[in-house]
């Protein structure tokens, strides 16, 4: 087996900045580093914060001036700001929450609090997902939030979940309700009496329109306040939630409508502004590119931006199956309270993480002993999939995304075609060559293909000749390569946190945003990619190198040259390992889903106004004194 004990000798002791305990820390520390090679969390009583430190990593990164250089920075910049200005203590805990938001925390955060303590929670302010997407609520009065929610018990493609007396009801079936009622089930004996709406479908289902939007969000922050006297609790027996013997109340209608074969961005863009390239017909592809996009190279710059559908709509609307070719989609434009596992930029759904995530799937569950150590990975990148993405017919597959990425990573496709990419010159400096002949890159790395053909009308017979259908790769087959491509299905992808946990990269296109996306900074801990995979073959060249070894003979003229940047593949792929062990563990799904539903419970309370916890925090001085926060990361570079 591959690099099974290479992992000891390359770890170092780090810890070094830990004052305090420093010496019981130590001698922790040296078990787990004679421990071999299994990083799971292990579990010591009273200590249960410390995690086996990362090995360092030995080597050096390229001193050049290529774009890539100054994103990596540029990230490490951002994460490091993140990780300085952690809360690391209750007081200061809500004091920044009422600084962000301009409320109290919700009833109940005080036992949140050492919920998510206790559980090894890293980051404790870092829910704005959560804040975004209710924050449009505050519009609503909260007994129609209630109505709404009780009335989609019922609804189609609805999952209903009661939550009564701290026990979940449901009525519902599918693994996905399932799961969701055993993680809610976990955490309800902080929860009050509520109905969650869950959605069923793949595809996400609230679109208010932006200028509804923007009124709800004016409406927000007119009713911030922070009464002193606030109460500690959720108001009890309150009306309209779900009651089985009561008819469903009818003129509570959500109102769907189905846009199912429609461009998705014809009603997409109505929830974006004026100003926005989905609405401004001045704004041309390049000025949409220039939000999200380096100048040189073309390079992601801002991953939030690339998935932006104001921004990317009009360059993607017809590229990517779910834009144009949904097999279905029924949305509103009310703003209703619906729980969903994934949703586009212009949605309304309130996110949670993703029920996959929960379950121990085989596909998508990471196991340590699957895996290898770098440099025992081959320089490959790899993709594997279905062709989902969207209903495809005989005259429409070939502009839907997986396909398009299936074909631009085919070398025998592209034998004709040339692509972008930045060669180095001969005085050292980066230069765009956009004549690089791809093809022969793409058959000595890539390792792309369709697993079989899925989802077409009448039937997939017209892709006969066009794929050759490879070999389905369990986990332990896929982190042979270093670099793991992650791209759309028909919603989000599942396997992104295995991509994490891993120790291979995970390079990323998607228009999907999901629970963990404030917390994954791109260039730190993963490679973003263009959803049109224009940079593909930029990116790749990057890391892996274009004939690195005959870049000392400039009098022969080759082609172009680019060094090969390994060490910085290395990097982002150990600290997106690293960080998926503090930052999305199984614990950090249970520590989102429970803050979420506290603040659910606030805004669906006839008394949401005056609840809250008001105090200043000092009542768990002592807790905080005892159980230190996990320290923060140290960069794992050396040299
Ligand atoms: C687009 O350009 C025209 C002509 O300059 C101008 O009248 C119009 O207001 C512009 N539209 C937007 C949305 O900026
Ligand atoms: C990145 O894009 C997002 C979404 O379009 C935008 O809100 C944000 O301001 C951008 N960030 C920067 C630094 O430009
Ligand atoms: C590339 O060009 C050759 C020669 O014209 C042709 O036979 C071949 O089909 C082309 N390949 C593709 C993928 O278009
Ligand atoms: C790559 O493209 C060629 C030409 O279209 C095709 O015959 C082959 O099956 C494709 N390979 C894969 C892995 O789909
Ligand atoms: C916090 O509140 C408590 C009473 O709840 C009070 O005794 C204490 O002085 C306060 N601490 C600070 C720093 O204001």
């Amino acid at each position: 087996m591959l690099g099974a004990n290479s992992f000891v000798g390359r770890r170092k002791s780090i810890y070094l900045g830990l004052a305090t305990a420093a010496a019981v820390i130590c001698l922790l520390n040296l078990v787990f580093l004679t421990n071999t090679v299994d990083e799971t969390i292990i579990r010591i009583p009273g200590l249960s914060l410390f995690r086996p430190a990362p090995p360092k990593l030995e080597g050096a990164f390229a001193r050049d001036q290529h774009p890539i250089a100054g994103l990596m920075n540029e990230a490490n910049r951002h994460w490091q700001q993140y990780e300085q200005g952690r809360s690391t203590d209750f007081a200061q805990t809500v004091a920044k929450y009422r600084e962000t938001f301009g409320r109290h925390p919700p009833p109940g955060f005080k036992d949140w609090y050492i919920f998510a303590r206790k559980n090894g929670a890293h980051n404790v302010d870092d829910f704005q997902q959560i804040h975004g997407d209710l924050r449009p609520f505050w519009a609503i009065p909260p007994a129609e939030i209630r109505q709404m929610a009780a009335r989609l018990q019922t609804s189609e493609s609805i999952a209903g979940l009661r939550l009564r007396n701290h026990k979940v009801v449901s009525k519902s079936e599918g693994w996905r309700v399932e799961t969701l009622a055993q993680s809610v089930g976990r955490i309800a004996e902080y929860l009050p009496d509520m109905d969650i709406a869950m959605n069923t479908m793949d595809q996400p289902r609230v679109m208010a329109t932006y200028d509804d939007i923007q009124q709800y969000l004016k409406d927000e922050e007119s009713t911030r306040s922070i009464p002193d006297d606030a109460q500690d609790q959720f108001t009890s027996n309150m009306e309209h939630l779900y009651n089985e013997e009561a008819p469903v109340n009818e003129e509570v209608d959500p109102a769907w409508f189905s846009v199912a074969g429609q461009l998705y961005m014809d009603s997409a863009k109505e929830s974006c502004s004026l100003e926005s390239p989905a609405r401004n017909e001045n704004m041309t592809a390049e000025d949409a590119d220039q939000l999200y996009k380096s100048n040189f190279g073309g390079f992601v710059s801002n991953f939030t931006g690339s998935t932006d559908l104001c921004n990317v709509g009009p360059v993607i609307g017809e590229q990517h199956g779910f834009l144009f070719t949904a097999s279905s989609n029924k949305i509103t434009r009310k703003l209703i309270p619906v729980f969903s596992e994934c949703k586009v930029s212009v949605n309304n759904d309130i996110l949670f993480p993703a029920n996959m995530y929960f379950l121990k799937d085989e596909r998508y569950f990471y196991d340590n002993k699957h895996d290898y150590e770098w440099e025992d990975k081959t320089d490959s990148m790899l993709w594997r999939g279905v062709t989902s993405g969207g209903v495809q017919v005989a005259d429409n597959w070939h502009r839907l995304h997986r396909q398009r990425f299936v074909k631009m990573a085919n070398s025998t496709e592209m034998e004709n075609s040339t692509v972008s990419i930045l060669s180095r010159n001969n005085r050292d400096q980066y230069q765009l060559d956009s004549e690089f002949h791809p093809s022969e890159f793409a058959s000595s790395h890539f390792d792309v293909g369709f697993t079989e053909a899925w989802g077409c009308i009448p039937d997939c017979s017209f892709y006969e000749g066009v794929w050759t259908y490879k070999d389905q790769k369990p986990f332990n087959e896929q982190f042979k390569s270093k670099y793991l491509v992650d791209i759309d299905g028909h919603s989000f992808s599942g396997r992104w946190r295995a991509f994490h946990q891993s120790r291979s990269l995970g390079i990323k296109a998607t228009i999907f945003r999901e629970w963990h996306d404030s917390r994954l900074f791109a260039w730190r801990h993963f490679i973003p990619m263009d959803n049109r995979f224009t940079d593909l073959y930029a990116l790749m060249t990057y890391f892996i190198g274009l004939r690195p070894s005959a870049s000392d003979d400039s009098t022969v003229d080759n082609g172009p040259y680019v060094p090969r940047h390994d060490f910085e593949a290395e990097v982002i792929a150990a600290q997106s390992r690293e960080w998926a062990q503090n930052v999305l563990r199984d614990e950090d799904l249970d520590i989102y889903l429970y803050l979420l539903l506290l603040e659910y419970g606030r805004i669906i309370d006839d008394n949401r106004d005056t609840i809250g916890y008001s105090g200043n925090g000092s009542e768990l001085a002592r807790f905080d004194a005892e159980h230190p926060f996990p320290p923060s990361l140290q960069p794992l570079v050396v040299g």
